[in-house]
């Protein structure tokens, strides 16, 4: 039977809006012990299953390596190794994972589907990522900024340049959360969700955060703090992929709009980057590039998130003998 009564989730950044902050703070202690050869593995026993509808490098790594870093065991599936892929409910799938496992990862085509797993789920479920959002990127993404600047966000202005998608969805929520102002530039047509866009401003106007929009790049990267670019055609939108090459045109990060940001500006790319198109060589391989540091956050940012949703003793052994472990 499900212990504790009804699980919280993380299927978008909002439900850890208020929680930022730490979560940042414990995400750079965790990567300084690493550093050290301390993995902080304060989640031992704890079972994590990765249901993954779409490919993935840096999420599926970086959950499983974090994971076994805390204690845990990660059990990986694409769609295609389970029954959901051959027609069982995702309802019934969050039913019988919530008797095995302490938590569930689920990278879904549709956000419905999200919400729909942790309505069943007895265990927390984090979304990474999903047509709507992609919450746990942005914690990784924070993480880098924040490391670039010690004194805070406060009075700091970051431009996302290109697609109004999953990505900025969760960014426009989580920058205005931590007191980051946004500005947004994409194509008439490929703009942000106006539901997100006025929750992230709701949010800014209590933390200090401005939330724009506009569909100039070059005004967009004036005088910013650091710029933001994802791929044009994301996974589930390849049939689109021709019309989106045409409106992107103009929306690259280069050498050029870069320049218009201010001199010690920071590249964001939560990659995969497709160079020549959302972005140049020269700058992902350029000094202002951040990437691979945020890259690698994603790792010290799972094990933040993780830490914050998995139970201190897991599910099984406490259904056993109803209390503890003896260590
Ligand atoms: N940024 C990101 O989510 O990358 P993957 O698709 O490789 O997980
Ligand atoms: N917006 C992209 C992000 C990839 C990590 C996508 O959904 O494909």
């Amino acid at each position: 039977m499900p212990p504790d009564g009804p699980a919280r989730h993380l299927l978008s950044i909002s439900d850890i809006a208020p929680d930022l902050p730490g979560l940042l703070d414990r995400a750079l202690a965790m990567k300084r012990a690493r550093v050290r050869g301390d993995l902080s593995a304060t989640r031992p026993g704890n079972r994590v299953a990765l249901i993954f509808e779409k490919p993935s490098t840096r999420t599926r790594t970086s959950f499983e390596v974090a994971v076994a870093d805390l204690g845990g065991h990660p059990i990986y599936y694409s769609t295609k190794d389970m029954q959901l892929g051959r027609g069982e409910t995702v309802a019934d799938t969050a039913r019988v994972m919530s008797r095995y496992v302490d938590a569930i990862v689920y990278r879904a085509f549709k956000h419905t589907d999200e919400v729909d797993l942790a309505a069943h789920a007895s265990v927390p479920v984090i979304n990474a990522l999903d047509d709507r959002e992609h919450p746990c990127q942005i914690v990784a993404d924070l993480l880098t900024l924040q490391e670039r600047w010690p004194k805070g966000f406060a009075g700091r202005r970051l431009a996302y340049i290109g697609d109004g998608n999953n990505v900025l969805h969760s960014l426009l929520l989580g920058a205005a959360a931590v007191g980051l102002s946004l500005v947004a530039a994409t194509p008439p047509k490929y703009r942000p969700d106006p539901t997100i866009v006025g929750a992230a401003t709701a949010l800014g106007a209590r933390t200090g955060a401005t939330v724009s929009l506009t569909e100039s790049p070059a005004e967009a990267a004036k005088g910013a703090d650091a710029l933001y670019t994802d791929v044009w055609v994301s996974m589930g939108d390849e049939a689109e992929a021709e019309a989106r090459m045409r409106a992107f045109q103009g929306f690259q990060i280069n050498a050029a709009l870069l320049a218009a940001a201010k001199p010690d500006a920071w590249v964001l790319h939560d990659l995969p980057a497709h160079r020549g198109l959302e972005i140049t060589d020269e700058v992902m391989d350029g000094p202002r590039a951040a990437v691979w540091d945020q890259a690698e956050n994603r790792l010290h940012a799972q094990k933040a998130i993780l830490e914050a949703f998995l139970p201190s003793v897991p599910r099984g052994a406490r259904r056993r003998t109803g209390r503890a472990p003896k260590r």
